[in-house]
């Protein structure tokens, strides 16, 4: 075989391929398209499994340690931060359990200690332990819950961008009796 007819080989093989990752590109395309979904019959939602499985990745960001980002954060950020989880926690001492357990005092609380809050097995584990909650581990749950807490009945994707969770952590130690020292 000559070296014009390799040639030729390679290019046919090469326009295959383009050709197929071009089909694949189309047809990734039209699946993700909303009109197919109006088709009558329910499809699985496949906007929430890539948003399931793409927040993992974005909470594995690396970051500076929570001592040092708690040193620059903003409490009026965290503030708002916090209206992310208003739909299921309260923050103030007056506040109650909703679908999520009271959050006044949680810096330094025991896992799972709300009183009247009937959580999850894998949280009831862990206040079995004593274990509490501190700014490290708070950290790693805001960040994605169900990584931190398999089993968790938090059904939170979590906050990706490092900085915001120290804003809301920050926010979330002054809402208590007597706010937890800061780490050095
Ligand atoms: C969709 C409702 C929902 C949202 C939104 C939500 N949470 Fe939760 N959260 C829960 C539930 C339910 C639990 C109890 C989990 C369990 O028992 O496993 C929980 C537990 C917790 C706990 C543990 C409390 C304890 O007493 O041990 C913390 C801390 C927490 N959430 C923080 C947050 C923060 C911060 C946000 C916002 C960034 C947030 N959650 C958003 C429902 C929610």
């Amino acid at each position: 075989m000559g070296s014009n007819e390799v040639n030729k080989i390679a290019g046919a093989l090469l326009g295959m391929a383009t050709l197929a990752m071009g089909i694949g590109f189309l047809s990734a395309g039209l699946v993700s398209q909303k009109p197919i979904k109006k088709a009558g019959y329910e499809l699985p939602d496949s906007t929430a499994t890539a948003g399931a499985a793409a927040a993992p990745a974005a909470a594995a960001a690396p970051a500076e340690p929570i001592a040092k980002r708690l040193a620059a954060a903003n409490v009026e950020k965290g503030a708002a931060a916090a209206r992310k989880c208003a739909a299921c926690h309260q923050f103030t001492k007056d506040g109650r359990n909703g679908q999520g357990p009271l959050l006044w005092n949680v810096v330094a609380r025991v896992k799972g200690s709300a009183a009247g809050f009937n959580y999850s097995a894998a949280l009831k584990e862990r206040a079995g332990k004593g274990e509490k909650w501190d700014f490290e581990s708070l950290d790693a749950f805001i960040a994605n819950p169900k990584a931190y807490l398999a089993g968790t009945s938090m059904n939170y994707a979590g906050i990706a961008r490092p900085d915001e969770r120290a804003d809301l952590i920050l926010y979330m130690r002054g809402q208590a009796e007597s706010p937890a020292a800061l780490p050095q």
